[in-house]
């Protein structure tokens, strides 16, 4: 129903660092410059893995929503909220898991994975079992097409298309739907009626996906028609049921191999971040220690960028000229190593800037983070509100 509405959430399980910064919320911050987005703290999903320590979750929210808005995050742009402020999140959950075969879930690749990972905890609990449900819950209940995820939570996003069309299919069947669809083609007006109905047909006889796409592009675009036509119509382009729950596409975000202080991946689990806020001593501090070429024991030894993880953040940090110099200086013993971190040290610094300036408005300033935060989870359950009213129509709950 809005393909445009980009929407995700996050988890508030500690400090955002460098990785989430160029992993997920410079993403973020491009995408609020195109689309209407809604980003949220996922505070039930930390409970699932949580659930036996749930101290974490007051302390990461506020934090963690600083943190976006140290990135750039603009809540002129992107509505911000919290999932648990939005308790439609859970009726929906509720109904849907009526029909929700119960292995679609046992499938879901990282429900395994994820237990056989996290041993030090027990996940054999129905509330994890349920959580990619939970997320097509956050997902659909904002009619939203567009989710920007790893590659990690693409099965969540494919199993959400699933379970909104089963949705679809069991309760998007009406008695006439085919006279009031053609009724609502022609409320599109002239030359639109037309392309709609040529697109219905491009994709229904030829299996045009683009034609669906654009179908849907084009019901989406008509602003005077009402929401009921608008389902209709969606629903009358892919079939012969109404629309209500929208199946929404991943926006796969680019693999960002952010490296952390050791080479690896930074990730909080390998204790290797530097946090998006630290402070200049503590970088400064953490580069310095880093680990460098083990050939280089002595300042006089030649060492190979290649084996050094130092090397790795100059290609995040630093300039071509700057890297050329570590390279020659490096192979040839011509600089040490304390002298080549200093540039990544002042690249960290650069960056951090800005969003150490940013957040310090709204640490100055709770009740302005807490106003922002309470205007999106109004904003946030207006849209959640309507789409509760047409589920428990459909499933028999619109009784009075
Ligand atoms: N499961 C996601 C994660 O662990 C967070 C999340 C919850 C989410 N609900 C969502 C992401 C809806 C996108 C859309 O990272
Ligand atoms: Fe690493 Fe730079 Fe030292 Fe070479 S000079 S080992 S690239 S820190």
């Amino acid at each position: 129903m809005f393909p445009d509405r980009v929407l995700s959430g996050m988890r508030p399980t500690g400090a955002l660092h460098l990785g989430h910064y160029h992993g997920v919320l410079k993403n973020w911050v491009q995408l609020q410059a195109e689309y209407p987005c809604f980003f949220f703290v996922a505070d039930w999903h930390a409970l699932t893995t949580h659930y036996e320590s749930p101290e974490v979750i007051g302390e990461s929210v506020w934090e963690m929503l600083i943190d976006w808005l140290a990135a750039g995050v603009d809540p002129e742009r992107a509505t911000l909220f919290i999932q648990s402020r939005v308790p439609e999140h859970a009726e929906l959950f509720l109904l849907l898991s009526m029909g929700t075969p119960l292995g679609w879930l046992e499938r879901v690749p990282t429900y395994k994975d994820q237990i056989e990972k996290l041993k030090d905890k027990d996940l054999s609990t129905y509330g994890f079992l349920g959580y990619p449900l939970l997320q097509a819950a956050d997902i659909l209940i904002y009619r939203a097409g567009r989710v920007p995820v790893g590659e990690d939570q693409v099965p969540h996003v494919e199993i959400t298309r699933e379970i909104a069309r089963r949705f679809n299919y069991l309760y998007g069947r009406q008695p006439d739907f085919e006279a009031q669809a053609q009724e609502a083609a022609k409320k599109l007006g002239g030359k639109r009626t037309k392309a709609y109905l040529e697109l219905r047909r491009a994709y229904q006889e030829q299996g045009k996906a683009e034609a669906l796409e654009e179908g849907g592009a084009l019901v989406a675009q008509s602003q005077s028609l009402a929401a009921e036509d608008r389902e209709l119509l969606l629903g009358y382009l892919g079939g012969s049921r109404k629309t209500i729950l929208v199946e929404p596409q991943a926006l796969l975000t680019a693999a960002s191999r952010m490296p952390g202080l050791d080479g690896q991946k930074m990730s909080k689990s390998y204790g290797n971040t530097i946090r998006m806020r630290e402070d200049k001593a503590s970088v400064e501090k953490k580069v310095r220690t880093m680990p460098t070429d083990p050939a280089r024991v002595r300042r006089t030894d030649a060492g190979d960028p290649a084996r050094c993880p130092v090397w790795q953040l100059h290609q995040v940090y630093t300039d071509a000229p700057t890297r050329e110099w570590v390279e020659k200086g490096c192979r040839s013993a011509g600089i040490g190593c304390i002298e080549c971190k200093q540039p990544v040290i002042e690249g960290i610094l650069r960056e951090q800037q800005p969003m150490l300036e940013r957040a310090q408005k709204y640490m100055d300033d709770p009740a302005l983070l807490r106003a922002i935060v309470d205007h999106g989870c109004d904003q946030a359950r207006q849209v959640a509100r309507e789409t509760m009213r047409d589920v428990r129509a459909v499933m028999g709950l619109g009784y009075r």
